[in-house]
């Protein structure tokens, strides 16, 4: 999901998890899905504050760089995407990589403040489904992104590298002690049974629904987590995606000839 959330009164937005497109079978990036938002933006003649990732995603490349570039707007990230980078610059070996300060303008950390005009945002650090993951909590409203889903789809896995079950479920426990009037919106949406594709949930839904929290004690979900994720595929963009998104969404340096390249390990998962 991608989002945009706004101080209407002083027409001053942010941005959340903005993707570019790829088009698989050509390898070939484009933004057509970010220019979407642009104009969103424009038509109501806002100012980007911010453009805000939740976490260095598996499924898709960010658009957050292209979006700085367009708007001159910072970007922001967790500070532990650092932990993030080192683990796939092993996976990948890739001889040096750019530092997090250079990539991103803000590297936050647990309880730090951010305005987006007089709208205030927390970070609430919400590791488990990756390492650096961060919610934003901003107004009554908190971005989840791969924590809780609707309350129907259960939560987000834990099994990429860096996750943590153990993680993800303290991570869920203070989202779900957020104030009880909190408007929960989630990363992805599955359409369980084929439903009408939703994005916003409430805390008590989530206590009184989520179908892998009900009647569950931390123990039984670690457990329930780990022997979900061991049957998932990997997601289908996951070793692409990886590369471009632990450099802030920057595709790679152009090679000698011009050309940009991607690395992909083999037999490594
Ligand atoms: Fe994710």
């Amino acid at each position: 999901m991608q989002y945009v959330i706004a101080d209407t009164e002083c027409g001053r937005c942010a941005i959340i998890d903005p993707v570019m497109d790829f088009d698989r079978k050509s390898a070939a990036v484009s933004y057509q899905q970010a220019n979407e938002i642009l104009d969103f933006i424009n038509k109501r003649k806002w100012q980007v504050a911010w453009i805000l990732d939740t976490h260095p995603h598996a499924d898709h490349f960010s658009a957050a760089a292209w979006l700085s570039e367009q708007t001159g707007a910072p970007t922001a990230i967790g500070e532990k995407v650092s932990g993030v980078q080192a683990l796939w610059k092993t996976l990948y070996h890739l001889p040096s990589i750019r530092d997090p300060e250079a990539i991103w303008d803000a590297l936050f950390k647990d309880g730090d403040i951010f305005y987006i005009g007089n709208l205030r945002g927390e970070v609430i650090f919400s590791p488990g489904h990756t390492l650096a993951s961060v919610s934003y909590h901003i107004g009554n409203s908190a971005f989840i992104h791969d924590t809780l889903f609707m309350p129907d789809s259960g939560t987000a896995r834990a099994d990429f590298p860096g996750g943590s079950a153990e993680d993800l479920w303290n991570t869920i426990q203070r989202i779900l002690a957020l104030p009880s009037d909190t408007r929960l919106f989630t990363g992805h949406d599955y359409r369980h049974d084929g439903r009408e594709a939703q994005c916003e949930s409430t805390i008590s839904e989530q206590k009184e629904n989520n179908a892998y929290l009900v009647n569950t004690d931390r123990q039984a979900f670690i457990n329930m987590r780990k022997e979900r994720d061991a049957t998932l595929p990997l997601p289908d963009l996951m070793l692409m995606a990886l590369q471009i998104n632990i450099n802030g969404g920057n595709l790679p340096e152009p090679e000698a000839d011009g050309n940009v390249y991607l690395k992909i390990p083999l037999n490594r998962f």
